[in-house]
């Protein structure tokens, strides 16, 4: 059946341009990742009936393929398809193709399409306000590949779910927490959808809203970027999740990964503690991919403090230069102070001035200036091919005394006292840190894209303030800032 449906849809994707589908956020799911994530779901027990939404159906691929999975268990006798579809221009291809399923199907197959908006036209339900439905529709299971698409915050979509969103959202997890508010208690859903939710302050409103109604069991991963959607040149990372409607957590977590889309036989599998996948008031979702990775976590979060429990910060520098190209200068002059960039740092320590353009600034502007303080710089972007995310340099006031301003160019971060200024045995202890390899490690799996952001950073565990600045004294007295170094001066500390 799945297989007549891809090939329509294969002659509706050359029909239609890519620039039509783009407005809607239309990407279509191959037929293996269809397959692979309807046979997700739990083998039913005692039903006769079941009911199942598609949200965002395009051309009825999901649909289709929970249809083909379902039809094995002989107890199901019905199956009532609700699919969700605004694009006109594949709504006469998504009937063709739910009705060439209820035709073919072995199990009695009815379908509903529903061509309103499937955010705006649930606000007053999602939101339990007056004229709203006081029995929403719920369903036993949903599927769905949702659009990617971010939208302004001011949208109407995002106006209607106000709960999940933090500034201008993506209209994926709008489908995810709509799609969830949509299950039927203890029902399960099966998403395709970008990685980015899983950490950062962005998603943060999403994450808790997701992870407190509902418990992840399964995730895929997919270990290529690029061959998720066929024909489709999606370059996002993407997963599948299945969660289900509970708030009892599972003790584990499956975790799967697989080469591409078509590649499901050769999947590398693994059980995490539940415990250890999603962690923190942040609700970050560590996406381990092996057993080390797992021993990474496992090590680090035997801390039970975060840089701001100790009493320090990671911020982000100060001055945008393109914003303010008026106080930059190439040279020193009067009432001018450093402005540090990431060029900067080298082999752990801060290097100034290297010549470089724009590496002074004059002004008056308060927000541009801080404290000359030690500080730990930690590089904001690095490029995918580096050796490491997490690249800092130790900044020695003392080193600098004609200054009693500085300034940080915000593509560097830095960590800072918040009650006082660190002591020269602190930052080389928390250089340690952030240059060992387990650090690094331990922010790879918990965010996948080049970035460093300061809210991370500040979310990860840590020793205590003595540990830390005891190995502070261990790093100064070797005189070797290496990672190899820094491993073993950490070694100590977290078996
Ligand atoms: C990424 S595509 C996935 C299509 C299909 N589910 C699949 O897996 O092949 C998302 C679909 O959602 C539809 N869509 C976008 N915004 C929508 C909205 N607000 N309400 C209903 N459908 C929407 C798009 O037209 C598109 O067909």
């Amino acid at each position: 059946m799945l297989e007549k449906i891809i090939e329509l849809t294969n002659l509706y994707i050359e029909s239609m341009p890519k620039k039509e589908r783009k407005k809607y956020g239309q990407f279509f799911t191959s037929m293996e990742t269809a397959r692979f994530m309807a046979g997700l779901y739990e083998k039913p027990t005692e039903k006769f009936c079941v009911t199942v939404l598609d949200a965002g159906a395009g051309s009825g691929i999901l649909s289709c393929a929970f249809v083909e999975w379902i039809e094995q268990f002989d107890t199901i006798k019905e199956i009532e398809l609700v699919c969700y579809e605004n694009d006109e221009n594949v709504l006469g291809l998504l009937r063709e193709n739910l009705e060439y399923c209820k035709r073919h199907s072995i199990k009695k197959v009815s379908y509903r399409i529903l061509t309103e908006n499937y955010i705006t036209s649930q606000f007053l339900d999602f939101n339990d306000m007056i004229g709203g439905n006081p029995n929403p529709s719920k369903y036993d299971y949903v599927i769905g590949n949702p659009p990617y698409m971010k939208i302004p915050k001011d949208a109407p979509e995002a106006a209607a779910m106000p709960e999940v969103c933090y500034g201008a959202p993506n209209m994926y997890f709008l489908f995810a927490a709509m799609g969830l508010f949509n299950l039927k208690d203890d029902g399960e859903m099966v998403y395709i959808i970008p990685r980015s939710w899983t950490s950062g302050a962005y998603f943060k409103r999403f994450r808790q809203y997701f992870l407190k109604e509902s418990r992840l069991e399964h995730i895929h991963l997919f270990v290529s970027r690029d061959k998720v959607f066929d024909k489709e040149n999606v370059l996002q990372e993407t997963l599948i999740i299945k969660v289900r409607k509970t708030n009892i957590s599972p003790a584990q977590v499956k975790i799967t990964s697989s080469k591409s889309n078509k590649d499901f036989d050769g999947i590398t599998s693994l059980t995490v503690p539940y415990s250890l996948v999603v962690s923190g008031e942040d609700y970050y979702v560590y996406l381990v991919t092996d057993e080390k990775e797992v021993s990474v976590l496992e090590r680090l979060q035997k801390f039970s403090q975060t840089l701001p429990d100790i009493g320090v910060k990671m911020k982000t520098g100060l001055t945008v230069d393109f914003r303010n190209r008026d106080v930059l200068r190439d040279e020193e002059e009067d009432g001018a102070i450093p402005l540090f960039y990431s060029q900067h740092i080298k082999q752990g320590m801060v290097h100034f001035p290297i010549q470089k353009e724009h590496e002074y600034v004059v002004t008056d502007q308060r927000g541009l200036m801080q404290d000359n303080k030690n500080y730990l710089f930690v590089k904001r972007f690095t490029a995918k091919e580096e050796h490491r995310r997490l690249q800092c340099g130790i900044y020695l006031a003392k080193n600098y005394p004609q200054y009693t301003k500085i300034s940080t160019q915000n593509k560097i971060n830095f960590i800072d006292g918040l009650l006082e200024e660190m002591s020269e045995c602190l930052v080389y202890g928390l250089y340690v840190l952030f240059n060992s390899t387990l650090y690094d490690e331990y922010y790879r799996i918990l965010n996948g894209s080049t970035q460093v952001n300061s809210t991370e950073i500040n979310s990860m565990p840590v020793p205590d303030m003595e540990s830390i600045q005891e190995m502070g004294r261990k790093l100064m007295k070797t005189k070797d800032l290496s990672e190899k170094n820094c491993n073993l001066i950490l070694e100590g500390y977290c078996g």
